[in-house]
């Protein structure tokens, strides 16, 4: 071994079991939206309402995944991978998102589960992950409260069926930005700028997390939060301030609520809206007990309560309001890192932040990265893509989690995003973030050389395990 293959190999050794994964969702692979009889969703409609979405992308087709299953499970073999991340899609499981189930759509999540299995690959998977059914929508989307007990029931008809082929069941992806890209900035589906139903829709989606772990019983189940490293620009009060409001608004309304069972006073606060959609009873509901926590990282954010920077730090192409209700006067400043593609900025310091922060301040809990990656422009020639940038960024992150783990982070795995290219929301098919390169015409995969770096990484860590017998 060389010199520097051993220092990989201390800084990224990981605990025997700790999984390693890459994750993906429903919308942004499967294509095949009017197959089998899946339902239309928020994002159907969304994607072809013109200027929403850049270049009039959509994901009819998007990566073919729900006629490539098997391919893919055959590349996640070869990458070595423990565990995958993917999300159902609610209209294929209930195409009006409620009442009547369609088998096909769960035979089709049965066969992908087979598939991974057959290869030793953990399924994880992921309840909701934006694509709302279109009904439901119709009937008043997430800031009506019936949506959370109808989400219950599908999670229950899900987990009754696919029980026995998955390995951990989670609720809601990001609560966060279904609540608030979708209800308050516009930026996603299904694109309305109601600030006070932003707020009504973050609480049941918190809801429907805690009916749905009601409803799945003894199981295993997490919840998933997207977490900022948040920090303020300067030591000024107003900066202070705007740090406090932004933690408040990502990263506690829904830590708080999900593992304490109250919300932030400071942040009902800042709202100063009439809260009487949170019934008695409801915070109980929502602190029901999981097995892990999901965190997704990507990056961190500097804040000024002082005019003049940008409304926001991951804002779409599109046309959009400001997402941060109740403080839209705070403003997002330069931080002074390397950005990605999407103009995140690159903060491996962040990822240990936010590990450790919530080891400290909430009941103990096993967490795992459920999301973490990168976009780059990426170019294939010759068959490679020799994407130095991405590896280097996995590296940092996966070194951010041995840190963590050091530091006493019950941390017990890791999840790239995204295992493939894929339809990224409002930028379409603009921003890559696999390790796997997808050609949108071809569909052909190829291994990206952050793909081949990852598996020698997965291959070194399993080396050392005990094998099973
Ligand atoms: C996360 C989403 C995921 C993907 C990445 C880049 O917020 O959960 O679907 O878009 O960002």
């Amino acid at each position: 071994m060389t010199t520097q293959e051993e220092q990989t190999r201390a800084g990224l050794q990981f605990p025997t079991g700790f999984a390693f994964g890459a994750a993906t969702s429903a919308y942004q692979i499967e294509g095949a939206v009017a197959e089998d009889g899946r339902g239309i969703s928020i994002w159907d409609t969304f994607t072809k309402t013109p200027g929403r979405v850049l270049n009039g992308d959509h994901a009819d087709v998007a990566i073919d995944h729900y006629h490539r299953y098997r391919e893919d499970a055959q590349i996640m073999a070869e990458l070595g991978l423990t565990a995958y991340r993917f999300s159902v899609s609610w209209p294929r499981i209930q195409p009006d998102g409620s009442g009547k189930i369609n088998q096909k759509g769960l035979d089709f999540y049965k066969r992908l589960t087979d598939e991974l299995r057959q290869h030793g690959i953990d399924p994880w998977l992921t309840l909701y992950h934006w694509d709302l059914p279109q009904a439901l929508e119709d009937r008043g989307g997430w800031p009506n409260r019936d949506t959370a007990y109808c989400f219950a029931d599908y999670a229950a008809t899900v987990h009754e069926a696919l029980k026995d082929h998955v390995h951990t069941f989670s609720t809601v992806n990001e609560p966060w930005c279904t609540a608030f890209l979708g209800y308050a900035s516009g930026e996603h589906a299904p694109g309305r700028r109601e600030p006070e139903n932003a707020i009504r829709g973050a609480h049941h989606l918190n809801l429907a997390h805690g009916l749905s772990v009601q409803a799945m019983g003894a199981r295993r189940v997490g919840g998933c939060v997207n977490l900022y490293a948040i920090t303020p620009a300067t030591d000024s009060e107003a900066d202070q301030d705007a740090a406090r409001r932004i933690d408040g608004l990502q990263n506690r309304f829904f830590l708080d609520a999900l593992m304490t069972g109250r919300y932030p006073q400071d942040v009902l606060d800042d709202l100063g809206m009439d809260l009487d959609f949170i019934r008695d009873g409801d915070l109980a509901t929502i602190k029901a007990p999981i097995d892990v926590l999901l965190v997704n990282y990507y990056s961190r954010f500097t804040v000024s309560g002082a005019p003049g920077g940008r409304a926001s730090a991951a804002a779409a192409p599109t046309d959009s309001a400001s997402p941060w209700v109740g403080s839209e006067h705070v403003s997002f400043v330069d931080g002074g890192r390397p950005v990605t593609a999407m103009g995140w900025e690159i903060d491996r310091g962040g990822l240990v932040e936010v590990l450790t922060r919530v080891a400290r301040d909430y009941p103990a809990i096993p967490m795992v990265v459920s999301e973490n990656g990168a976009a780059f422009e990426d170019v294939l020639e010759h068959g490679r893509v020799h994407d130095s940038e991405r590896v280097a960024y996995f590296e940092d992150h996966l070194r951010a989690c041995r840190d963590a783990i050091d530091a006493g982070v019950p941390l017990e795995g890791y999840f790239a995003w995204s295992l493939m290219d894929n339809f990224e929301w409002a930028w379409g098919y603009g921003k890559r973030f696999g390790l796997v390169h997808v050609d949108f015409e071809s569909q052909r995969r190829v291994l990206k050389d952050s793909a081949i770096w990852y598996s020698e990484i997965i291959r070194q860590n399993r080396r050392h395990e005990p094998t099973d017998s």
